[in-house]
Order: C-alpha cells, then sequence, then structure tokens
C-alpha cells in the first residue's frame, strides 16, 4: 500500500509515549494534554498497519454518547480521511479500513455489552475513573487474550477512591509489561502559563490540583475529611506508628451483613490517639471477625460498638451482642447517633490523630473518599454523607472519636512516647 499521511503531528510528549509505551499502560495527564488525540492516532497507526487477519480496535469513554463528541467527528474521522477506502458507519461509531480489513469501533461503558464477546488487537479507555472497573475486568481484559492485544487507560486524578487511582498503582507496583506515566500542566509547558493562571482563579484550590497537576490527593468535590486527611498527610501524621504494647489496643467496629464489616485499632497514648490497624471484610460471620481479632498480637480494651449490636435477629431472636458474648467478646454498645454526630466529633479530634500509613492504608483511602451526596440537578452538595463502599470504614472512624473518653480509662494517660520518630 502508498504511503498514507495521517494528519497528526505528535507534540514531543506524545511522541515520548508512542515510544515508550508497553502492552498494558497508564498514563495520568493533565486537561488538555491531548491524551484522547494521542490515543486515537495511536490506535490509528496500529490499525492500518496490522498484518494480520481482522484487526479490531476499541476506545471506550463513560458514555458512549461522549465519546461520539469527544472522539468521532472531531479525531477519528478527520484523522483517518486520507486512508484509501476507509468507511464510516455512523450508527455503529465504527470506522473500517479495507486494505487490511482492520477496524476502530468506538463505544461507551455505559453500554458495554457492545463489546462483548469480541476480540481486539488494542483497547483505550478514556476517562477510566468514570467507567465501572468491570468494563475491564469482565469485558476488555478477557477480549485481548487472543490477540495479546494492548491496553491504554487515560484520565486524571478524581481523588483516591476510583479505579482509574487503582490501576495506576497497579501499574507502579507490577512494572513488567505495565507502564504508568504522569504529566503534570507546570511541567508540559503544552497550556501557557497565563491560561493556566486564569485556570486556578476560576477553579477551587483541589478541582485545579485534581485536573491540571495531577495530584492525586487533593478532594474531590464533597469529600468530608478528605482536608483533614490531607493536614494529617503535610503533618507527617500518617508515617509507621508502631504498636505501643504498654497500651492497649481499642477496636471500633462498623456492622456489616451483606455490607462491609469494618474495624479500626486504636491506642490512646497521652493527649494523641494512635490508629495502628485496620480491617475491613464482606460476607463473613462474627466469628470470622473474633478469629482476626484473636491473630493479632493485641492486649485489648473496649470493643466500641454501634448501638444495633444489641437489636434481636428477627430469625433467631438472638442479639449480636449476646453472640459476640459466647465468643468471649463483650461490647461496649455506643449510644445512639447518626452520622453528623460522627463527623463532628472526628473532625473535632482530628488534629489529635495518628496513623499507620501501611495498616490503615485501606481505611485511609475510605476516609478520603467518604463525602457528601451531590446533585448534579440542583449542583449542591446535600447534607447527608453518600452511602457507599467507603460509608462503613467511616462509620466506625467516627464511633472510635465517639469513643475516646469511653475507651480511656483515667489511669491509663500518660506522656506520649516519641522515641519511635526517627
Ligand atoms: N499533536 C497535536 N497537535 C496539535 N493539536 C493537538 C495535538 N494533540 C492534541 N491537540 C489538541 O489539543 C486539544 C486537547 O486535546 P485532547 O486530546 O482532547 O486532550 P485531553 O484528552 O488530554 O483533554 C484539542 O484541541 C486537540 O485538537
Ligand atoms: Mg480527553
Amino acid at each position: 500500500m502508498a504511503e498514507v499521511v495521517i494528519p497528526y503531528k505528535p507534540r514531543p510528549t506524545q511522541k515520548a509515549l508512542h515510544r515508550d509505551i508497553k502492552r498494558f499502560n497508564v498514563i495520568c495527564a493533565h486537561r488538555r494534554f491531548g491524551k484522547t488525540t494521542w490515543a486515537i492516532a495511536h490506535a490509528v497507526r496500529a490499525a492500518v498497519t496490522n498484518r494480520k487477519q481482522l484487526p479490531r480496535y476499541a476506545f471506550v469513554s463513560p458514555l458512549r454518547s461522549q465519546s461520539k463528541v469527544v472522539a468521532w467527528d472531531s479525531i477519528l474521522k478527520p484523522m483517518v480521511r486520507n486512508v484509501p477506502g476507509v468507511t464510516f458507519n455512523e450508527q455503529e461509531l465504527r470506522a473500517d479500513f479495507p486494505h487490511n480489513e482492520s477496524r476502530i469501533t468506538l463505544a461507551g461503558g455505559d453500554s458495554p455489552d457492545s463489546l462483548r464477546g469480541q476480540r481486539f488487537d488494542g483497547v483505550i479507555c478514556d476517562e477510566f475513573g468514570q467507567m465501572h472497573p468491570r468494563v475491564w475486568s469482565e469485558i476488555l481484559r478477557p477480549a485481548l487474550t487472543d490477540r495479546k492485544g494492548w491496553a491504554v487507560f487515560i484520565g486524571t486524578p478524581a481523588g483516591m477512591d476510583n479505579n482509574f487511582s487503582e490501576i495506576y498503582q497497579h501499574a507502579e507496583v507490577t512494572g513488567g509489561n505495565w507502564f504508568a506515566r504522569t504529566y503534570r500542566a507546570d511541567e508540559t509547558g503544552i497550556i501557557d502559563s497565563e491560561e493556566l493562571e486564569d485556570a486556578r482563579r476560576s477553579m477551587s484550590k483541589a478541582e485545579y490540583e485534581q485536573e491540571f497537576l495531577c495530584s492525586w490527593q487533593s478532594n474531590t468535590r464533597g469529600s468530608i475529611f478528605g482536608e483533614e486527611v490531607q493536614e494529617a498527610q503535610e503533618e507527617g501524621r500518617i508515617c509507621a506508628v508502631p504498636h505501643d504494647k504498654a497500651a492497649l489496643v481499642n477496636v471500633a467496629f462498623d456492622l456489616g451483613i451483606s455490607d462491609t464489616f469494618t474495624m479500626w485499632f486504636f491506642q490512646e497514648v497521652g493527649r494523641e490517639i494512635h490508629f495502628i490497624d485496620y480491617y475491613e471484610n464482606t460476607g463473613m460471620g462474627l466469628d470470622h471477625y473474633v478469629k482476626v481479632l484473636r491473630d493479632k498480637p493485641y492486649n485489648y480494651g473496649r470493643y466500641l460498638f454501634p448501638h444495633d449490636v444489641s437489636a434481636r435477629e428477627l430469625g433467631t431472636g438472638v442479639s449480636r451482642a449476646e453472640t459476640l458474648q459466647t465468643l468471649g467478646i463483650t461490647p461496649t454498645v455506643m449510644p445512639r447517633t447518626n452520622p453528623e454526630d460522627r463527623i463532628s466529633a472526628a473532625r473535632m479530634a482530628f488534629g489529635r490523630l495518628w496513623f499507620d500509613k501501611d495498616k490503615c492504608s485501606e481505611g485511609l483511602r475510605a476516609l478520603r473518599a467518604y463525602r457528601f451526596e451531590y446533585s448534579e440537578k440542583l449542583r449542591i452538595l446535600k447534607p447527608k454523607p453518600l452511602h457507599n463502599w467507603a460509608s462503613h470504614a467511616a462509620d466506625s472512624f467516627g464511633l472510635a472519636c465517639e469513643g475516646f473518653k469511653v475507651a480511656r480509662p483515667r489511669s491509663q494517660m500518660r506522656k506520649p512516647d516519641r522515641s519511635w520518630i526517627v
């Protein structure tokens, strides 16, 4: 086939990326970096030069309608217009290249079934953080097996709680054929400083840091403890916090049966509260959690439970408090409060809290993600916390904060030992 010129001249950063990427790639780059353009160009080159039979590529964004707006008319069609014989199927958002029978299809994470059962040589997940993680794990990943196809995930960090941050970390930790790279707007020079400064002034600090500086730490909209966790991080209170063998370990619980069951382990040392450990699981019986407690090398003080531990189960007439007693755990039943009370207790206490950065990482991730409900329609935050995967960790955390006075016998108060800080 004769040489075909595609009207795309990669910027230096894009060029480096075309060269450096591996089989699985997670690219975190600021708004307007040219991520979508780059990814489509990558797929176009792969498609038109592929010599295998019936090469297939997919571009997926959170919504099918979004794929049409961001990639179809504005990027893909103009880019491949000169490829001889190319045909466009407007209904199926599909470009076909007859010279090698290859095809690029645009799709949406909102209707992933259209992609089921196909095989792909390469796939792009644009704005992966807003997509259900199953689109990748159940549909796209299996579709790459036949051809050992490649995948590209692109996005900006939207908090620590979504699948984009998870897959980014996965790529960083896994290495090998996984590739992760970040491009901040103050480093690439793609957006000039005046424009960047204007954007900074018209956005909140957290939004700007997230969208342009690719900060994973920034609060997402409505985050309840985001600022407090950030402050703890900046003040060095998220670090290696060892278990103090001389002090008792208290545990605060949130009871889930079909939902997540969470427990925070904390010690009171002088005025400070040390969160030394966190555990969560789903769908296990009480005996499982009691075993988890037993298997840890801690000397326990109080077990703080929400009031519903005393409620009698309809089936058996026995309360979970009674079941726990038979398993050797005597619960301290906390007074009934609402989530708002727990949030304010936690906010009041936060400046005194220390967290072990490894053992509490799952719990901290949930605290960062815990948020108020946002009404897209009214464009306001509702006063109620959103019930999501993160709310169970936040509930037991709030209970711990309400329980500090209960959990601490006066005789145990003593000066904090700082010898462990290195
Ligand atoms: N190599 C390039 N040369 C010229 N313009 C480009 C290039 N790559 C991207 N752009 C332009 O930059 C803007 C942002 O590109 P886009 O791919 O939508 O960025 P992102 O997905 O990172 O927000 C678009 O107007 C696009 O046409
Ligand atoms: Mg884009």
